[in-house]
């Protein structure tokens, strides 16, 4: 581009303008593109070393058929040569076997019309000696002067699908104000230096090209499990939830297990399944003295019309505290909450989405720690079917409406239901959520009236969002393996009647 710059820049000290940047050739004799040339006359006109105004015209040129005839010679030529040579003449399939069946076939008509040649005894034979091959000579002008003086043969030629009409671009340059043969450097940015030291005055600036395409803005972007959880949180508002402050990872096993009437001895209190944290040992224990030993009375003696577990409860296993193993500790304890309300209890729904962790084998559908999607509907004489009716509505507001309940167990809901949906993608039914109603020996401990039955379920938010997102390893979607170019570059999500359905990724 430099010496292109400067051939412009000495052609026009020499001749003082380009009246057609056509003209313009290069030393070497090489082509030169018309948009280079526009690239240097910018860089130039924007130094207002020179000025240029745009040239544009039409042009015809030559279609690559027209290029074979040009070089080779037209059909009708072509023909007469090969009948001229042949002294005895030849039968047309002698032409069709040395010319191809195509240009004997087109040449032969052409060669007729124009009386190069005749038909004898079965045979072609010459009419004359010489021809001149006009087409190759009006193709020959074309290509040469991008026209043809003859606008009827042209028309022909345009027909015939020989000629091409193209437009084409070329400048003409006049010098500008700041005119000189060479380049100088410009600065392009403004410096303290050049301010203290007046330099500025002096100096050269490149001008602000107000067109250059900008850099795109760093800007932030949503994770895409927080765009699925805002949907999940649209839906519950919009069904009369509260949300549930879920702000603390770490929980004490009095809130994650003994309130929820999970027994000392469940597997899911193991090591294997569960964080313990070390540091600090213990939790303390809740305020209420009372609750507190309504919950061990349950465990130990029973209790509400339930005769318990009856093994000996510990006080030290539910000070232990835990990375929280479902967010259903919150729900419980907002559940205790409810049930002593100043101004007694009130029916309610309280939703949370957040994370919860669990000590597993990490594979590319599980890792140690996911989003949990919960909610709780607390009502008097709430029953089943008042939680199948609340499923349907709730997973046909994402576009889940083909659901399936299976009997299930959990140590603080009875019945439970596992919730299925079918996956015609997978073509087969799978499980989209747990849920239940609580049992007396959680509800009743914390004062709940009796007649209320608290209904909940929950379900990951990871399985919609991978299912939507197309992701099949949950590493590309949480932990240090995420790409940030994927949450940048994927769109905002709208759970719709494809959720979960058609979807055809195996999902978590
Ligand atoms: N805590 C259950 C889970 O972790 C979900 C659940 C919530 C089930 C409420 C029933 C009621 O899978």
């Amino acid at each position: 581009t430099e010496s292109l710059q400067s051939l412009i820049l000495t052609t026009l000290d020499t001749d003082s303008s380009i009246p057609d940047t056509l003209s313009l050739t290069s030393p070497d004799g090489t082509t030169l593109e018309q948009l280079q040339i526009q690239g240097a006359l910018n860089s130039l006109a924007a130094r207002e070393m020179l000025t240029y105004k745009n040239i544009t015209r039409d042009t015809w040129v030559l279609t690559p058929e027209a290029e074979g005839l040009l070089a080779e010679g037209s059909y009708e030529a072509r023909v007469f040569e090969v009948v001229r040579a042949a002294l005895e003449g030849l039968t047309i399939q002698d032409l069709q076997a040395k010319v191809g069946k195509e240009v004997a076939g087109l040449g032969q008509k052409a060669a007729f019309r124009n009386k190069w040649i005749k038909q004898d005894n079965g045979k072609l034979v010459k009419c004359v000696d010489e021809v001149e091959d006009v087409t190759q000579a009006q193709l020959k002008e074309v290509k040469e002067t991008g026209n043809l003086k003859n606008a009827k043969v042209l028309a022909d030629l345009k027909k015939r699908k020989l000629v091409a009409l193209q437009k084409s671009l070329s400048f003409s340059v006049e010098k500008g104000p700041k005119f000189s043969t060479t380049i100088q450097k410009l600065e392009t940015d403004l410096t303290a230096e050049m301010i203290a030291s007046g330099s500025w005055r002096k100096t050269e600036f490149k001008k602000y090209n107000f067109n250059a395409q900008g850099v795109p803005p760093a800007g932030g972007a949503l994770h895409p499990l927080m765009k699925v959880r805002e949907e999940f949180r649209n839906i519950f508002f919009e069904m009369g939830f509260q949300e549930m402050p879920t702000n603390k990872f770490v929980e004490s096993s009095f809130w994650n297990f003994d309130a929820l009437f999970v027994p000392q001895q469940h597997p899911a209190r193991d090591m294997q399944d569960t964080f313990f944290i070390k540091d600090p040992q213990g939790a303390g224990l809740p305020d209420d003295k009372e609750y507190v030993q309504r919950v061990a009375d349950v465990h130990e003696k029973g209790g509400f019309g339930s005769i318990g577990y009856r093994y000996p409860y510990k006080e030290e296993e539910t000070e232990k505290l835990v990375l929280r193993t479902h967010t259903t500790s919150i729900s419980t304890n907002i559940l205790y909450k409810l049930a002593n309300a100043p101004g007694g209890f009130k029916p309610a729904k309280y939703f949370s989405i957040d994370r919860v962790f669990r000590n597993e084998s990490v594979d590319a559908t599980h890792l140690a720690e996911f989003h949990q999607v919960e909610g709780v509907i607390a009502d008097y004489n709430l029953t089943l079917g008042d939680l199948i009716g609340f499923m349907e509505t709730f997973f046909a507001k994402m576009g889940v409406t083909n659901l399936r309940f299976k009997a299930a167990y959990n140590p603080y809901t009875e019945p439970s239901m596992e919730i299925f949906s079918y996956h015609s993608g997978l073509k087969r039914w799978v499980e989209i959520g747990n849920s239940g109603l609580f049992r007396p020996e959680m509800l009743e401990p914390m004062g709940l009236p009796k007649g209320v039955r608290v209904i909940g379920w929950g379900l990951s938010l990871e399985r919609p969002t991978m299912i939507k997102y197309g992701v099949d390893n949950i590493r590309e979607l949480l932990g240090h393996k995420v790409s940030l170019g994927f949450i940048g570059s994927n769109p905002a999500v709208r759970l719709d009647k494809k959720m979960g359905r058609e979807a055809v990724k195996e999902g978590a």
